[in-house]
């Protein structure tokens, strides 16, 4: 099936704003948290049916050290502390791919810092199915 695409400058964002201050995002801009553990963007995702979908997560991180960051669906962590490695500069975008379970009709997909650098940039959410 054919993914949908979520910008992260249209989901809730705590503990950031939207910017545009680095080329190669999708749609408008991309969310840049400030950094410090907690901050997170929660899209509100739509599933025809209840099932498996593919959630990849469209980032920059041109720290040195990796931004990790708790993924939950519907309030439950499903990848704890999953890796954003470094992508060699701001301008650099690289995917990160989820596994989980949406349930029919309207889920929330939660990206959550776990360090205190905060998450890196985040461009956009790809749900792939169900
Ligand atoms: C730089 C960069 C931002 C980034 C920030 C960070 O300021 O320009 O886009 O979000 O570093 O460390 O998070």
């Amino acid at each position: 099936p054919k993914a949908v695409r979520y910008e992260a400058e249209d989901a809730a964002i705590s503990q950031g704003a939207v910017a545009a201050n680095h080329a190669g995002y999708s749609g408008t801009g991309f969310v840049d948290t400030v950094n410090v553990a907690g901050s997170h963007v929660e899209w509100t995702v739509s599933a025809a049916s209840a099932g498996t979908a593919t959630l990849l997560l469209r980032y920059a991180n041109g720290a040195t050290s990796g931004r990790p960051m708790d993924i939950a669906v519907n309030g439950t962590v499903v990848a704890a502390g999953k890796a954003f490695p470094g992508t060699g500069s701001w301008d650099a975008w690289a995917s990160a791919t989820v596994t989980a379970q949406l349930r029919a009709g309207t889920n929330t997909v939660r990206a959550t810092a776990t360090t205190a650098e905060g998450c890196p940039n985040l461009d956009c959410l790809d749900v792939t199915g169900p």
